[in-house]
């Protein structure tokens, strides 16, 4: 490889391996497509300018501006919430919408993306009947995006062909999710997932929030519970501890598999 061709696949590698593109706007026949795009908070979206002359992606108040010459790319990110209406300064009627969500929103479409988008990283199906979508959306998140719960109480956490700490694409193991069977530091994880009352590992969400913030084991009065990370999750948000068990309520009811696994398998 010559110096010159290096240098350009080093910057693009720079540019690439830094932002994370989400979406991606295609300039084709004097239009942006698709001409309205819905983006979480801190998301880039890329333009690519397939026609034969050269484009702009210019914000209506001039937020950002940048001509895009043939056959190149722009890309951006968007770290404010709104919706951003643009054009092309060369050609006027040419005109697009990027739609940024709230944080609250962004973890609300990952929290329900993990369990709804393809390809599926968690195949189960919600049972959200009398419940706030919307809370079981946020316990998803803070369940599977945050707390790693599945780390300790899956087993095996991922399933078979699809670990990704085998190199492989990330998909956890449905059948067992939250069921517990895990060993860690002599402790065996219990299963979390709702009893025949529906009750999550049989707790009342008074008795889960209580476990969470003191870490009083619940069948052995006195004793702490010494492996769960209660004493950083009972700082969360009483908002936040009741969409996670929101979330817990309404996932599928598992069996503890009769052996157990050891973390990370
Ligand atoms: C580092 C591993 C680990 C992580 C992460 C973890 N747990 Fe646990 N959890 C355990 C173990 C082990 C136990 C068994 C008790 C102990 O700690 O001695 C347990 C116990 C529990 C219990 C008590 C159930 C009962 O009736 O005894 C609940 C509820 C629980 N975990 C919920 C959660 C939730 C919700 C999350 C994620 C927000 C989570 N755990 C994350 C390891 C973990």
């Amino acid at each position: 490889m010559n110096s010159l061709l290096r240098l350009f696949f080093s910057v693009f590698l720079l540019l690439t391996s830094f932002s994370v593109v989400a979406a991606t706007v295609t300039i084709q026949n004097f239009t942006f497509t698709p001409g309205v795009i819905t983006i979480n908070l801190g998301d880039s979206v890329e333009w690519v300018n397939q026609d034969a002359t050269t484009h702009s992606t210019t914000q209506d108040a001039n937020l950002w501006t940048h001509d895009v010459s043939p056959g190149q790319s722009f890309s951006q990110e968007f770290t404010k919430p709104g919706a951003f209406n643009y054009h092309c300064r060369f050609h006027p009627s040419m005109t697009g919408t990027i739609k940024v969500r709230t944080a609250d929103q962004s973890r609300l479409n990952i929290g329900q993306g993990i369990i709804a988008a393809t390809p599926k990283v968690l195949p189960i199906k919600l049972n959200l009947t009398g419940k706030i979508a919307n809370d079981v959306y946020m316990g998803s998140y803070l369940v599977n995006a945050q707390a790693g719960c599945a780390n300790c109480h899956s087993c095996p956490t991922y399933a078979v062909g699809r670990n990704p700490y085998n190199g492989e694409l990330k998909q956890f193991n449905a059948t067992t999710y939250l069921a517990g069977g895990v060993q860690i530091e002599g402790q065996v994880s219990p299963n979390l997932t709702p009893d025949t009352t529906g009750k999550p590992a049989g707790l009342t969400r008074t008795e889960f929030k209580d476990l969470l913030r003191t870490g009083h084991d619940p069948d052995v009065p006195g004793r702490i519970l010494q492996v769960m990370p209660w004493p950083i999750f009972g700082q969360m948000s009483d908002n936040d501890l009741n969409a996670i068990y929101a979330y817990l309520t309404s996932i599928p009811k598992a069996q503890t598999p009769a052996n157990t696994c050891n973390m990370g398998q």
